[in-house]
């Protein structure tokens, strides 16, 4: 198997592409040969500094602002991306955040904006890249598939997860996203799969990991006994986008280290 520029030639678009798994799966996908939209909805200049690690190692890529959860943002965000590249062939859609708290004192407005942007945001950007793959079809020599959406997820689509219910709700919904759409858009030879790390070092989760005591907390939590880096994550994005994986479509893969196991019954129950 060759991963190596196993995405030459390819166009890739990535919410949140800005930072943490986001912006590994950006700088992986460019290094296999894609030409990468970094989508991004923060500061611009954080954005670029992507775009330009990615040009320093010769590969392509071109920032571009966005509100995953506004129609008509990511309606231009697709517009500007066919202005640039002419098509696109894989989305990763990745862009999330977290509102923590209690169920009781969840406020409206927490809820809303997880839900928009962890799953509106999903919905959004893959129904304007699907109108393109269907459009364009598949295209000899490029890839077996006319398209390939990956739905970045979370073990928090099977794991409940108090306090942050919100989360666990737009994760839960995210898989029956993707599984709905991988069956409506198979026929069209549009691949759908999901993504669902565990406990990874990036900012989102910087509580969870930055003093010495939560990590080891942390730690009992994942068998394999290590916080995962943004990169597992993207190897793994490139090998589904591929077509290594060209019979994949509607199902997650788990890449947690083992949080899924029940970690607890290890010695119990
Ligand atoms: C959350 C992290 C959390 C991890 C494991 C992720 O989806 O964003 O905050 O550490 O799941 O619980």
């Amino acid at each position: 198997m060759d991963l190596l520029r196993s995405l030459n030639g390819q166009i890739a678009l990535v919410t949140g592409a800005d930072s943490g798994i986001g912006k590994g799966v950006a700088i992986a996908m460019a290094h296999a040969g894609a030409k990468v939209v970094i989508n991004h909805v923060d500061a611009h200049e954080v954005a670029q500094q992507t775009v330009d690690e990615i040009k320093a190692n010769g590969d392509e890529a071109y920032a571009i602002h966005a509100d995953v959860s506004n129609e008509e943002d990511v309606q231009a965000m697709f517009a500007e991306t066919y202005a640039r590249y002419g098509t696109v062939d894989i989305l990763v859609n990745n862009a999330g955040l977290q509102r923590d708290s209690k169920f009781v004192d969840m406020t409206l407005e927490q809820w809303n904006t997880v839900i928009n942007i962890n799953l509106t945001g999903q919905f959004l950007c893959s129904r304007e890249a699907t109108k393109e793959f269907i459009r364009r079809g598949v295209v000899e020599g490029r890839s077996k598939a006319a398209g390939k959406i990956l739905c970045m997820s979370s073990v928090h689509q099977v794991i409940p997860w108090a306090g942050h219910v919100n989360y666990a709700a737009s994760k839960g919904g995210i898989d029956m996203l993707m599984k709905s759409m991988a069956q409506e858009l198979a026929p069209h030879k549009i691949r759908v799969a999901g993504i669902c790390p565990g406990a990874i070092q990036t900012p989102i989760n910087k509580p969870a990991w930055d003093t010495p005591e939560a990590l080891s907390k942390l730690l009992t939590l994942i068998p394999y006994s290590r916080i995962g880096e943004p990169e597992d994550i993207a190897k793994l994005a490139v090998w589904l986008a591929s077509d290594e994986a060209d019979y994949i479509t509607g199902t997650s893969v788990f890449i947690d280290g083992g949080m899924t196991l029940y970690p607890g019954f290890a010695d119990n129950g």
